[in-house]
């Protein structure tokens, strides 16, 4: 059966001093991870950190974003050998960040999602509409592009994969979608995963906090959360899995 999943991205911020902070302070709070996977994906260079401050606990660790080649010329890039190397168990890709700012295209998440299927990293795929899209009434179809350029074709294990559904125009906004808004959504998206559709754990992004993160969590068909500015503070953090936990006692 799918799991719950609340994924900490911590995009551009937090060095290892800041990760050490970060964990002394979290792994002070009784958390009782037992029913959801909680990951956190800070940046590359705090990863080793963060593998080491959270080795003894419930805690995994992620990365932002990752290539599509294990090596060669591609300067600046990062190797999913690299990151299976270090420890790393789960990678996000297809930020609407990285698609935004970088360019990034369909065509390469679903060549980062093969390889990172290869690796036997878990991977978060994130897709999601901009404000214009969903003003035009076309946010369905243009999640549903997204989702089918990523995986069609491609053999995955349900378990290893999570979508993730993050409106552009909620993130880090402060907006966040209704709740019905988003349990339609991830509805759809459930329906287009097909047979695998019940295993995959679809999870929502977009200016989640303490104060939305129950209503939100409690959709029939809302996995966990994707959370960028409410991960950064340990204590934000720990209450949206302290919540998460609480729905499935
Ligand atoms: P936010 O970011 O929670 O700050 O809106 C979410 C994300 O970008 O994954």
């Amino acid at each position: 059966m799918r799991r719950f999943l609340i994924g900490g991205n911590w995009k551009l911020n937090k060095g290892i001093i800041e990760t050490s902070e970060f964990a002394t302070y979290l792994l002070k709070k009784d958390l009782n991870i037992n029913n959801i996977d909680v990951f956190i994906a800070p940046p590359f260079t705090s990863i080793p950190k963060a593998l080491e401050v959270f080795a003894n606990s419930t805690i995994s660790i992620g990365a932002q974003n990752m290539f599509w080649e294990e090596k060669g010329a591609y300067t600046g890039e990062i190797s999913p050998l690299f990151l299976k190397e270090l420890g790393v168990d789960w990678v996000v890709i297809g930020h609407s960040e990285r698609r935004v700012v970088f360019g990034e295209t369909d065509e390469w998440v679903r060549k980062k999602l093969e390889i990172a299927l290869r690796f036997g990293l878990r991977v978060v795929i994130c897709i999601g509409e901009t404000e214009r899209q969903r003003e035009e009434g076309r946010e369905k179809e243009v999640v549903e592009k997204q989702l089918k350029k990523a995986i069609e074709g491609i053999e995955f294990d349900p378990e290893s994969i999570s979508i993730a559904y993050e409106p552009i125009w909620a993130i880090g906004t402060g907006k966040t979608a209704q709740p019905d808004d988003a349990e339609e959504m991830h509805r759809v998206i459930r329906e287009l995963l097909g047979k695998k559709g019940d295993k995959v754990s679809i999870i929502y992004g977009g200016s989640v906090k303490v104060q939305n993160a129950e209503e939100l969590l409690r959709q029939e068909n809302i996995d966990g959360a994707l959370i960028g500015g409410a991960s950064l503070d340990p204590e934000s953090f720990s209450k949206i899995i302290k919540i998460a936990e609480g729905i499935l006692c």
